[in-house]
């Protein structure tokens, strides 16, 4: 079997180990997939020898992906636009490649998975870290009318309207105070991690419509204080994370092994463990 892994710290509770050993045996690839626990100093070390050991792939997670991305000696596109990666590998020369597969995910979750058309919708996307860098380029690349970043701290979210200007297109791109979101959208991401403490950004209820899709890039057994929200503003339209994990788990076993899973029993069998 070929060696793949996730690193993160913690670890212990990452699906992807489980995910992927389900692709393998479900596309017959010989993938063997673990955990791995790198110490917060020694990530560029745990990567260094994993390959050096003959590792094939790695998936990076919290705190790292900034840190895999400035290792990478080469970047995809879409990971050079993210800023950071959740992908690594070895090219044909050997050389640590960076790609970044989670704007991918949450873009085919929504429009694979959910029925989702994006072009010419008006997108809120809250947040404006290292999770929603990730995803604006696939989300521009969609073609929508507006994106708009709400975010606590305004200038962070004017920055991201900055870098990503040039991938804009036709598409309205601007930045705002989450107060000043007042207007209902079609859809609305929330990509803030304010759940993990279990937060809520403050969001004026006037940006859902009865028709407005809610998707909180957080995933959790219960449903996520954001989504909960939205539910008691009586949005029907409601969707977290888990999609969104295996999508891009199912764009990674791809970049590695030119096969691609089929994500839907795979969610299923998540959704239900
Ligand atoms: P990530 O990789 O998850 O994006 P990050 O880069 O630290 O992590 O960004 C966290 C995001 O969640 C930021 O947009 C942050 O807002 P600030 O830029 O103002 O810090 C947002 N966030 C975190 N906790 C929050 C909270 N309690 N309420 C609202 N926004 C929060």
């Amino acid at each position: 079997n070929e060696l793949y892994a996730v690193v993160g710290n913690p670890i212990s509770h990452s699906k992807s180990p489980r995910i992927h050993s389900l692709f393998a045996e479900q596309t017959g690839e010989a993938v063997e997939y673990t955990a791995i626990q790198a110490p917060l100093e020694g990530f560029e070390t745990t990567v260094t020898s994993f390959f050096e050991r003959g590792g094939r792939g790695l998936n990076v997670t919290v705190p790292f992906k900034e840190r895999a991305w400035q290792m990478a000696s080469r970047r995809t596109d879409r990971a050079a636009a993210a800023g950071a990666a959740n992908t690594l590998y070895l090219d044909s020369e050997g050389s640590l490649t960076a790609d970044n597969t989670d704007g991918a995910g949450l873009v085919t979750d929504l429009t694979i998975n959910h029925g989702i058309a994006l072009a010419d919708t008006r997108i809120l996307i809250l947040g404006a870290g290292g999770a929603v860098r990730g995803v604006l380029g696939p989300l521009l690349a969609a073609r929508p009318a507006s994106i708009t970043i709400a975010n606590r701290t305004l200038a962070r979210a004017e920055a991201l309207v900055d870098l990503f200007a040039g991938q804009a297109g036709e598409t309205r791109l601007e930045a705002c105070e989450f107060r000043a979101a007042d207007a209902p959208m079609d859809l609305v991401i929330n990509g803030t991690s304010a759940s993990l403490q279990g937060d809520l950004p403050p969001l004026s209820p006037a940006v859902l419509g009865p028709d407005t899709v809610v998707y909180d890039m957080m995933y959790s057994l219960q449903t996520t204080t954001f989504n909960q929200w939205a539910l008691d503003q009586g949005a029907t339209r409601v969707f977290d994370g888990l999609g969104m994990l295996v999508e891009q788990a199912a764009e990674s076993f791809q970049v590695w092994r030119g096969v691609r899973p089929q994500t839907a029993p795979v969610i299923d069998v998540l959704r239900n463990e």
